[in-house]
């Protein structure tokens, strides 16, 4: 589903990618870990085709991403779906026009139209995101707005959103940083429920390592750039996660790929 190969990217002659190989199976669920700055965020918008790499290749679906092909990122970007920290919704307007967004099929588009595609969407669109605030838990709040909600639901709301274009793959990158334990409970088994039900691949940026552990077969860390573990959960021991986590030189990688899945 998701193949990245000997990626490479820089920030003005700071490594942040430093020749990145993994694969992801179609319906697998996967957890990004790695201290801040370890360049998580960067990998996966390097897969959602906003940040264009130095070298390496990622395939989608089994199309490789063109990044100078406005068709190609297009194509990419269309089975993506996109879960932030933050949300990213429109605060003053309705819940069901935020999630009636996500069939505009790319996000800075649809964000950009919003105001002014308040009656622009089918009946078949709109019967759809109410069906999907039903699957969330948010069948009472289709007219709400959202800078009423709490964060878990303004959390739901994006969810609901992203699964309104129909991907193939959802990535999410930090999903739960700004709620509380229970909220985030919530949205992991959502999450999950989702990669299992609907068959969705999921790729997920957590700092949580109890919920790593809680949701998770599988994870990739990243440390400086490389990918300092694949493997299953299971095998992520104390040692390997001080590994990962250490900022000592000594403590590097040595758990590099250990009996990647
Ligand atoms: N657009 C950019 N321009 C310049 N430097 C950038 C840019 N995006 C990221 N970086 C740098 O790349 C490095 C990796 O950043 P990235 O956001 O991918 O880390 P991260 O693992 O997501 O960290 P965190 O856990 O704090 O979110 C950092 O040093 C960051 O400052
Ligand atoms: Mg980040």
């Amino acid at each position: 589903m998701v193949r990245v190969t000997n990626l490479r990217k820089h920030f003005n002659g700071h490594k942040v990618l430093a020749g990145i190989n993994f694969r992801v199976r179609k319906g697998e669920a996967v957890a990004l870990i790695g201290p801040s700055g370890s360049g998580k965020t960067t990998l996966i918008r390097t897969i959602n085709g906003f940040v264009i790499p130095d070298a390496g290749t990622i395939a989608v679906g089994g199309q490789e991403i063109k990044y100078r092909n406005p068709e190609s990122l297009r194509q990419a970007r269309k089975k993506i779906g996109m879960i932030y920290q933050l949300f990213n919704l429109v605060e003053r307007t309705s819940v069901q026009v935020n999630v009636m967004a996500g069939a505009l099929g790319r996000l800075d588009r649809g964000l950009s139209l919003l105001s002014s595609t308040l009656g622009f969407f089918t009946r078949q669109e709109r019967e759809k995101a109410r069906e999907l605030l039903g699957f969330v838990g948010l069948e009472d709040k289709v007219r709400e707005r959202v800078d009423r909600l709490s964060g878990g639901q303004k959390q739901r709301v994006a969810i609901a959103r992203a699964l309104m274009q129909e991907p193939e793959l959802l990535l999410a990158d930090e999903p739960i940083a700004n709620l509380d334990p229970k909220a985030s409970k919530k949205i992991m088994e959502l999450l999950l429920r989702i990669n299992q039900e609907k068959k969705i691949t999921l790729i997920t940026v957590l700092h949580h390592l109890d919920s790593v552990r809680d949701h998770f077969g599988r994870v990739i860390a990243l440390k400086e750039g490389a990918i300092c573990f694949d493997a299953a959960t299971r095998t992520l021991n104390d040692h390997r996660v001080q590994d990962i986590y250490s900022i000592e030189e000594e403590f590097a990688c040595v758990a590099a790929q250990a009996g990647s899945i």
